[in-house]
């Protein structure tokens, strides 16, 4: 692995730039000084115009010449490190590292019965339950019996970017949504106050949390967060991460909810870094930099991810880019 003059990876390959994660892990990656090769599978992925990036356009995960294409491009470009945003593609560059490795191709990925607990969410909410940390209930559609009566979430069990997540109401409802959703599940509706943790668990399992709440959430994405400390929180975060197994960047997602028996449950994690990891980054945490001292097998130096509380960062829409012609 080639590095820059601070002892970092020098030209890294970041999988899914069509996403606010993605996106903002290149930007980030090119301000700390590295070169960056923006892959999606889609050629029209927002990341791809980011000015001086390397831009590629690479086999969706469920084709068969994924791994191929995957090989190729690093055989290609031999970035000395991957970074995916892209959850459904983890199993999938695991198999890979080996052949990867060889390429001067480096990365830092989770074993693989972590990867399956965060991007299977029926499997997490088992993870959870197993381990005494509060979940929304969740069932299958075939046991919609036992789904909970009142407000009811129906979702992709492999999502990501909370694409195809619908509210109901009731059971006969979501037993409609269950025929219209790919592969569902359906879960408690939880209220309250949203909030995401950034993690970096290094390879000693200790791990840096910083909390923010998602005050405005579009899409999926919080558009609006602010940091926050509280050590209940932190804690029930740590308890997933070691529930799960996790390792490197994730993140983990819940709700505040004040009053009740069980104030935090835990809706998610996430095996990469979180849409709104700017907010912890401007809050005083190197998640990313940090990220690089542990993929290149250094070690994370947990007082650079301390921050602010009470840090709100904004995001916006805007044009990144004005092309004319064909393009890829
Ligand atoms: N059980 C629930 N109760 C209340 N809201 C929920 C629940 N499940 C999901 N949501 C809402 O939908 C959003 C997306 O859900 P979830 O995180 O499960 O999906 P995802 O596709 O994995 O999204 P992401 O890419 O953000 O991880 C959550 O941030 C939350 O706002
Ligand atoms: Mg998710």
């Amino acid at each position: 692995m080639t590095a820059t003059a601070t002892g970092r990876p020098r030209r890294i390959l970041v999988t899914g730039v069509g996403a606010a994660p993605g996106l903002d892990v290149a930007r980030r990656l090119m301000a700390l000084g590295c070169e960056v090769i923006a892959a999606d599978c889609d050629p029209n992925a927002i990341g791809l115009r980011l000015p001086d990036v390397t831009a590629r356009v690479t086999v969706p995960v469920r084709e068969p010449g994924y791994a191929a294409g995957m090989l190729r491009l690093c055989a290609e470009l031999r970035p000395d490190a991957v970074v995916s945003t892209v959850e459904q593609e983890l199993p999938g560059l695991s198999a890979l590292e080996r052949d990867l490795a060889v390429l001067g191709t480096g990365m830092w990925l989770p074993p693989l019965p972590a990867i399956e607990a965060c991007t299977d969410k029926a499997r997490f909410a088992e993870v959870l339950t197993a381990h005494g940390i509060p979940a929304p209930r969740t069932v299958l559609p075939d046991q919609l019996g036992r789904a909970p009566d009142g407000p009811l979430v129906v979702k992709p069990r492999r999502g990501q970017g909370a694409k195809d997540v619908i509210y109901c109401a009731t059971r006969v409802q979501a037993a409609v949504l269950c025929e219209l959703v790919h592969d569902p599940i359906v879960q408690e509706r939880v209220s309250g106050r949203e909030f995401t943790a950034d993690c970096l668990v290094d390879r000693d399992g200790r791990a840096s949390v910083i909390l923010r709440l998602r005050l405005v959430v579009k899409g999926g994405l919080a558009m609006v967060s602010s940091t926050v400390c509280d050590a209940e929180v932190e804690r029930q975060v740590k308890a997933v991460l070691t529930a799960t197994g996790l390792v490197g960047a994730c993140c983990v997602q819940g709700f505040l909810r004040e009053g009740s028996p069980h104030r935090i449950v835990i809706t998610e994690a996430n095996a990469r870094f979180a849409g709104g990891f700017p907010a912890a980054e401007a809050a005083g945490a190197d998640l990313v930099g940090q990220y690089l001292s542990g993929l290149t097998g250094h070690s994370v130096d947990h007082d650079r991810l301390r921050y602010k509380p009470d840090v709100r960062l904004t995001k916006s829409y805007e044009t990144l880019a004005v092309t004319e012609g064909i393009t890829p």
